[in-house]
């Protein structure tokens, strides 16, 4: 995994936790705890820091995962403003996801191995997402989804249809826009 994931759980932990927590799962995690941007680390080493972070926050991994999502997107959104202008909302974006945003971050950060997303069933108000990866991350996909969403000021409803952790073949996702609430009487 690419040093900048590892900066970015480095940002959002400090921010909400401060320095001394980010020291203390480095050392749980017996991490380096030095990164470059474009460097390659083991992904066995994000797990482990993600897994002491489990520890300190008493959450669990999908929970970690899905939360540093959400928290990092803001710090996406000012590393990277192009991905984020000319899109009225998250929908335009989110169907960007392979073409654009990760092919760019394969040419800016070589070796980059993104996972893949097949987005199909998309009518106005929703959109069916495969998270094809066999990094088994689909929990910070719907932290980033979400990020993404509270970036362009939107309510979204976010479901796994199937999941990877319940011995489906892959994750599913449906990601609606309740533009059209029922209304009452
Ligand atoms: C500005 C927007 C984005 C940037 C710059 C970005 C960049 C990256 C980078 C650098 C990686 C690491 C790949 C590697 O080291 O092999 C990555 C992984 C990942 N990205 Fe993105 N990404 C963005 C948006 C998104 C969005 C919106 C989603 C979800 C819909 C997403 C889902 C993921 C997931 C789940 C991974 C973890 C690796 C995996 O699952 O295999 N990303 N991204």
């Amino acid at each position: 995994m690419k040093g900048v994931i590892f900066n970015l759980l480095q940002a959002v932990v400090t921010e909400a936790h401060g320095d001394d927590v980010w020291d203390d799962l480095i050392d749980q995690a017996g991490a380096s705890g030095a990164y470059t941007s474009l460097g390659n680390y083991d992904d066995a080493e994000l797990e482990a820091l993600v897994a002491a972070a489990c520890e300190k926050l008493g959450l669990d991994r999908g929970a970690v995962l899905r939360w540093f999502g959400q928290q990092a997107m803001p710090h996406l959104a000012s590393a990277y403003p192009v991905f984020f202008e000319g899109h009225a909302g998250a929908r335009t974006f989110l169907e960007g996801i392979n073409d654009i945003i990760h092919a760019e971050v394969r040419k800016l950060y070589v070796g980059a191995e993104c996972p893949h997303f097949n987005i199909q069933n998309a009518p106005g108000d929703r959109m069916d997402m495969d998270y094809l990866s066999s990094r088994r991350m689909c929990a910070l996909a719907q932290g980033f989804t979400e990020g993404a969403a509270r970036h362009f000021g939107e309510d979204i409803d976010f479901e796994h249809l199937t999941c990877t952790e319940r011995g489906d073949p892959h994750c599913t996702f449906r990601i609606a826009w309740p533009l059209n609430p029922p209304v009452h009487a």
